[in-house]
C-alpha cells in the first residue's frame, strides 16, 4: 500500500507532472504493485471518437485475488469488513481476510452450483447485510458480471435492468430493514421477474426470517445450497478489459444505462485513489456510508478498500435511527478513523439537535470526505466543526458512476482544501473547462463545462449492449473530449468547485435522475396527459423534483390526484424518485417548434419569476402567467 501512497505536496506536483508526461510509465509503475496472472502488453489504446480505451491490454488477472488472496499471507488475521446491523441492540459481526476469503469463496461455489458461468449477469438485490458483499466479490471470482441494483428501486426499474443486462440470476433476500421499518424485498423479486424470461434462479439469503413465496424449481435458500459447500475456490483469470460489473445509472434521455467498468483498469484506478485521497494507514478503520448499490458502495466500500487491505465498515441503517446521534454513536463504538459520507445526510444531521453530536467523543476520527453532490459551505462548515473538530481534513471528492473513482479532491492533508470546493485533480487526470461551442477556457477565475482530455484506467469503457449511446452521450458533445455533464467554476488559484449538472439530470440526495425518466413514469397515469419535470434547490436533498403536469381533466379533488400520481413513480422508478411538488397546468411553455423551456419551469420552481427572459417565441406565451400563479 505505502509505495503508491503520496506523502507530501511535493509529491502530489511530481506525481501530476509524470502522469502527463508519460501517462503510461507513471499508471504502468502503479498497476506493477498488484497481482497479475500475467503482465501487460500495451498500457494504454485510446481514442475518445469511438470510443476506444483499453488499459493493460493483454494482463490477466481477477480482481478478488487482490483484494483477499494476496493478503492471507500478511493480514490474514486482521479485520477486512465490519458489519453494523440496523438495530443497535442486535450483535455487530466481523469478519477477518481469512474468514472473507472462505465467505466470499463458498458463495462463489454456491453461484458455481447453480449454473453462473464466466460472462454471465448477475443481478444483485439486496440490502446492506454482509452476503451483499461476499455475493458481489463471487461474481467477480468467478467472472461472472455483476449488476448491484439498490434495493429502494422499484419492480419495474428491476425488471428494466435485469432484461436490458439478460441476467440469469437474482441474488436477493427475503426482507430487509430500514429504521425502524422492514420492507418485503423477495416480494418485489417476485412481481419484477413476472416479465423477466432470461432468469432462471434465484437465490434468497434470509435476513429477516419471514415467510417468503419460493417458486419451485427456480427459487433455493442460500442456507440450504451453502451446505457442505467448499470454502475454496479458484480465481477464474480473466482479461484486463473482461467486463467486472454493469451499474446503472441515469441520464438526460431515455432509460437509465448500464455503465460497464472492466477488470484491470478499475482495479488500478480504485486502489490508487482511496489510498491516496483518504491517507488510508495499515490500522485504519475506514467507514463508508453509501449502499453497495451505487459506485460509492462499489468502489470506496468493496473494492477500494479491500485491494489496500484496509478494514471497511458496512452499515445496514439509516443516519436517524434510533435517533439522530446514530452515525456518531458507530464512531465511536468502533473508534473510526475515516469517515466518508454524503451532503445530504450531514445536511439532514444539521436540523436535529447539537447534542446529538456533541455527547460523542468521535476522538478516533482523522479524515472525513464527502460525495455524490455539491457541499454547500454551510454544511461544510458543520460538518468540518462539529464532526471533525476542525482537526481533520474534510474531502470533497468530485466524480461519477463513469469515472469508477474518484478525479478531483483535496488529498487528505495534503492538497489545498476550501470549503465546497472538490479543489485540485488527481493525478492522472486532466480536467478542461470549455465554453459552450467546445472551446477551451484556459484563464482561472472563469466557469464553464467540465470535461476530459485523456482517460485514467477507471473511466467507462462502453453502456452494456449499445456502445453507440455511450459515445453520443459522454463522447460527442465536444469532440476530442469526454463531457461529465457538469458545470464548474475553476478559482484564481486553479482549485475547482463542482456547480452541478448543465444536463437535464436532477441530483437527489445524490441519487441521479433524468428529468425524462421521471416524466415518462408521471405520463403513465391514467389522468395525465403529458408532465414536465425539473430540479429546484432543497435544503437537505440537494435538489428537489418538481412537476409540472397537465390533466386529462380538472381534478375534482388536487391532493387526491398529486398522492396517486406520486404512487405510479414509487411504481416506475421507486420511493427515492417521488417528486417533491406537483403543480397541475393546463399547459406549458413550449416553443413552436414543441419544445418545452425547461428554463422557464426552473425559474418558477426556484421561485425567481422576477426575469424569466425572453418570452416571445412561445406558442401560448399566457401560460407562463398561469404557472406563475399556481407556483406552489
Ligand atoms: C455529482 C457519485 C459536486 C455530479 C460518485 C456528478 C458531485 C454526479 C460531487 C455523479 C461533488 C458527485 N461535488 N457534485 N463532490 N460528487 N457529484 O454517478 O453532478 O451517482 O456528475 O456518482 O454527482 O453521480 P454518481
Amino acid at each position: 500500500m505505502p509505495n503508491i501512497q503520496i506523502k507530501t505536496y511535493q509529491e502530489y506536483e511530481e506525481a501530476y507532472k509524470r502522469s502527463i508526461d508519460d501517462p503510461e510509465g507513471f499508471w504502468s509503475d502503479i498497476a506493477s504493485t498488484f497481482t497479475w496472472r500475467k503482465k501487460w502488453n500495451t498500457t494504454l489504446e485510446w481514442n475518445f471518437e469511438e470510443p476506444n480505451i483499453k488499459w493493460f491490454k493483454g494482463g490477466r488477472l481477477n480482481i478478488t485475488e487482490n483484494c483477499l488472496d494476496r493478503h492471507l499471507k500478511t493480514r490474514g488475521n486482521k479485520l477486512a469488513l465490519i458489519w453494523e446491523p440496523n438495530d443497535p441492540k442486535e450483535r455487530f459481526v466481523r469478519y477477518t481476510y481469512r474468514e472473507l476469503h472462505e465467505k466470499v469463496c463458498q458463495f462463489a461455489n454456491v453461484l458455481k452450483k447453480n449454473g453462473v458461468k464466466k460472462g454471465d449477469r448477475v443481478c444483485i438485490y439486496m440490502p446492506m447485510i454482509p452476503e451483499l458483499a461476499f455475493a458481489t466479490l463471487a461474481c467477480a471470482r468467478i467472472g461472472a458480471i455483476h449488476s448491484v441494483i439498490f434495493a429502494g428501486f422499484s419492480a419495474v426499474a428491476m425488471s428494466d435492468r435485469i432484461n436490458d443486462a439478460q441476467a440469469s440470476i437474482v441474488l436477493t433476500s427475503d426482507g430487509l430493514n430500514r429504521g425502524a421499518k422492514q420492507i418485503p424485498v423477495k416480494r418485489v423479486v417476485d412481481e419484477a421477474l413476472e416479465k423477466c424470461p432470461s432468469v432462471n434462479k434465484v437465490i434468497v439469503v434470509e435476513r429477516l426470517g419471514w415467510a417468503v413465496n419460493m417458486v419451485e424449481g427456480r427459487d433455493v435458500w442460500y442456507h440450504d445450497e451453502v451446505q457442505g459447500v467448499s470454502k475454496d475456490c479458484p480465481a477464474e483469470e480473466m482479461d484486463s478489459e473482461d467486463m467486472l460489473f454493469i451499474l446503472y445509472t441515469s441520464g438526460s434521455t431515455g432509460k437509465p444505462k448500464g455503465v460497464v467498468h472492466t477488470c484491470g483498469g478499475y482495479m488500478v484506478y480504485a486502489q490508487y485513489t482511496f489510498s491516496n485521497v483518504f491517507q488510508v494507514q495499515e490500522n485504519d478503520i475506514y467507514w463508508c456510508t453509501a449502499d453497495i448499490g451505487w459506485i460509492t458502495g462499489h468502489t470506496y466500500l468493496l473494492y477500494g478498500p479491500l485491494l489496500s487491505g484496509s478494514t471497511s465498515l458496512m452499515f445496514e441503517g439509516v443516519p436517524s435511527y434510533p435517533d439522530m446521534g446514530r452515525f456518531w454513536q458507530v464512531v465511536d463504538k468502533f473508534g473510526v478513523n475515516i469517515f466518508y459520507t454524503a451532503p445530504t445526510a450531514i445536511r439532514s444531521l444539521m436540523g436535529g439537535d447539537i447534542d446529538d453530536v456533541l455527547s460523542y467523543s468521535l476522538d478516533s476520527l482523522k479524515v472525513l470526505g464527502s460525495v455524490g453532490e455539491p457541499i454547500n459551505e454551510e454544511a461544510w462548515h458543520w460538518y468540518h466543526t462539529h464532526v471533525g473538530k476542525e482537526r481533520c481534513p474534510l474531502v470533497d471528492t468530485w466524480w461519477q458512476t463513469e469515472t469508477g473513482g474518484i478525479m478531483i479532491s483535496t488529498i487528505a492533508g495534503i492538497t489545498p482544501m476550501k470549503p465546497s470546493h472538490a479543489a485540485l485533480p488527481l493525478p492522472g487526470i486532466q480536467p478542461i473547462l470549455v465554453d459552450t461551442e467546445g472551446n477551451e477556457i484556459t484563464e482561472n477565475e472563469v466557469e464553464g463545462h467540465l470535461c476530459m482530455k485523456f482517460p485514467w484506467p477507471g473511466i467507462i469503457r462502453t453502456t452494456y449492449g449499445d456502445h453507440e449511446r455511450c459515445r453520443l452521450s459522454y463522447f460527442s458533445t465536444y469532440k476530442g473530449l469526454y463531457f461529465t455533464g457538469d458545470g464548474a467554476k475553476r478559482d484564481k488559484d486553479g482549485l475547482y468547485r463542482i456547480i452541478g449538472r448543465v444536463d437535464d439530470v436532477i441530483n437527489v440526495s445524490g441519487h441521479r435522475f433524468g428529468t425524462a425518466e421521471i416524466e415518462d413514469a408521471i405520463n403513465h397515469n391514467d389522468h395525465v396527459v403529458e408532465s414536465a419535470v425539473v430540479g429546484y434547490p432543497h435544503d437537505v436533498k440537494g435538489q428537489g423534483i418538481y412537476a409540472f403536469v397537465i390533466c386529462k381533466e380538472v381534478p375534482e379533488r388536487e391532493d387526491y390526484l398529486r398522492a396517486e400520481i406520486i404512487e405510479t413513480v414509487v411504481e416506475k422508478i421507486g420511493k427515492i424518485a417521488k417528486p417533491d411538488k406537483i403543480q397541475i397546468v393546463s399547459g406549458l411553455p413550449k416553443t413552436r417548434s414543441g419544445k418545452i423551456m425547461r428554463r422557464i419551469l426552473r425559474k418558477v420552481a426556484e421561485g425567481d419569476t422576477s426575469n424569466l427572459g425572453d418570452t416571445s417565441t412561445l406558442l401560448d406565451p399566457d401560460v407562463v402567467d398561469e404557472i406563475k400563479a399556481g407556483a406552489l
